[in-house]
C-alpha cells in the first residue's frame, strides 16, 4: 500500500544572498508579495494541496517565520478592542492556520543538508519538500499535481519546468524520458539521470527541476552518503540523483506559471502580476502602470 504524504519540509534557512541587502538581518522567506510574506503562499499551497504539518527549518536571523505563524496577542486585542474584526480573523486564521514544528540548521550547508535536519520529524514516511522562494500560480496546487503522480506510482516525484538554455546553469537539470503514460497528458517524465547546474553545452536537456518536490524516506541515507558538491554545499540534487541507483524517480511538467521569487526581477514579476490579480488592487494599479508606462515613452 503507498503511504500517505501528510507532511511538508520547508528548508528556510539559506542566506538569500541573490537579495542582499534586503536579506542582511531579515529572513528571504519573509519578503513580502503584495501583502503575504512568500512563505505563507508555500504553506497555503501546502494545506490546500491536503498535507496536514508543516516542518520549518529555520536558522539565525530567521524567528520572523516563527512570529508570523504564531498568536500575537497585543495586536488581537488591539484590533478586537477597536472593532476591527476583518483585520482580526485575518490575523487568527494565519496562527490557526496549520500545525507547524521547527528545526534548525545551524549552518547553510545546502538545501540536502537543511532536509536532512528535518529526519526526526518526518520519520520513516514520505514527505513534500517546498522551496518557499519558488511561487507557483495554478488552478491546481503544484504539490496536489505532484501527490496525484505519486499516489499513483508511489515514488519520488520533482516539479520540472522548461527553461531557455541561456538561464539552465542555474538549476538542477535532468536527463529524462517522457513515459507514454495518458493520464498526465505528455507530462510525466521518469528520469535517467541528473546534474546541478550544469553548463549550458553540458546540460542534458532543458528540463530544469524547480523548487517542489516529494520525496520518500529514503531520501535521508542518499543525503548522508554524498559529499559536498556544487558551492561546496551538500546538494539535493546530489542525493536524488545517488537515490537514482535503485529507486525510480519521476518527473512533472506542472501546470502553471512559476516566478523566482528569491531573486530581484523574479520578485518584481510576481509582484505585479499577483497585484494585478487582485480584486481590490489590480484595476487602480493596472491604471497606475498605464500612466508610468506613458511617461517612460514620452520621455524615451
Ligand atoms: P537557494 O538556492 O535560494 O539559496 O535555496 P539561498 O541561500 O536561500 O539564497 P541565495 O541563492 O544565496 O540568494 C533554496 C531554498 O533552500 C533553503 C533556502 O532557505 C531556500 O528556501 N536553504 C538553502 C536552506 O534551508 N539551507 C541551506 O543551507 C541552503
Amino acid at each position: 500500500m503507498i503511504s500517505k504524504v501528510r507532511k511538508a519540509v520547508f528548508p528556510a534557512a539559506g542566506l538569500g544572498t541573490r537579495f542582499l541587502p534586503a536579506t542582511k538581518a531579515q529572513a528571504k522567506e519573509m519578503l513580502s508579495l503584495v501583502d503575504k510574506p512568500l512563505i505563507q503562499y508555500g504553506v497555503e499551497e501546502a494545506m490546500h494541496s491536503g498535507v496536514q504539518n508543516i516542518i520549518i527549518v529555520t536558522g539565525r536571523g530567521k524567528s520572523s517565520i516563527e512570529d508570523h505563524f504564531d498568536v500575537s496577542f497585543e495586536l488581537e486585542q488591539l484590533l478586537e478592542s477597536k472593532g476591527k474584526q476583518d483585520l482580526l480573523s485575518m490575523v487568527r486564521g494565519i496562527s490557526d492556520m496549520i500545525d507547524i514544528a521547527y528545526v534548525r540548521q545551524k549552518e547553510a550547508l545546502g538545501l540536502g543538508h537543511a532536509v536532512l535536519r528535518a529526519r526526526e520529524v518526518v520519520g520513516h514516511e514520505p514527505f513534500a519538500v517546498v522551496l518557499s522562494d519558488d511561487i507557483i500560480e495554478s488552478e491546481i496546487p503544484c504539490i496536489r499535481q505532484l501527490l496525484d503522480v505519486y499516489d499513483f506510482y508511489g515514488a519520488s516525484v520533482l516539479a520540472l519546468m522548461e527553461v531557455p538554455r541561456d538561464q539552465i546553469s542555474a538549476y538542477g537539470v535532468v536527463d529524462a524520458e517522457l513515459m507514454a503514460d495518458k493520464g498526465f497528458q505528455n507530462r510525466l517524465f521518469r528520469i535517467r539521470n541528473m546534474v546541478e547546474k550544469p553548463r549550458a553545452e553540458d546540460a542534458p536537456s532543458n528540463l530544469a527541476i524547480i523548487g517542489r518536490y516529494i520525496l520518500i524516506p529514503e531520501i535521508f541515507e542518499a543525503i548522508e552518503s554524498i559529499q559536498p558538491g556544487s558551492g561546496g554545499e551538500i546538494q539535493l540534487t546530489d542525493a536524488l540523483k545517488y537515490m537514482l541507483r535503485n529507486r525510480p524517480i519521476y518527473g512533472l511538467k506542472f501546470e502553471g506559471k512559476r516566478f523566482d521569487a528569491g531573486d530581484k526581477l523574479g520578485y518584481l514579476k510576481a509582484t505585479v502580476e499577483l497585484a494585478l490579480k487582485r480584486h481590490d488592487l489590480g484595476p487602480p494599479f493596472a491604471e497606475y502602470l498605464r500612466t508610468v508606462l506613458a511617461c517612460g515613452a514620452r520621455e524615451s
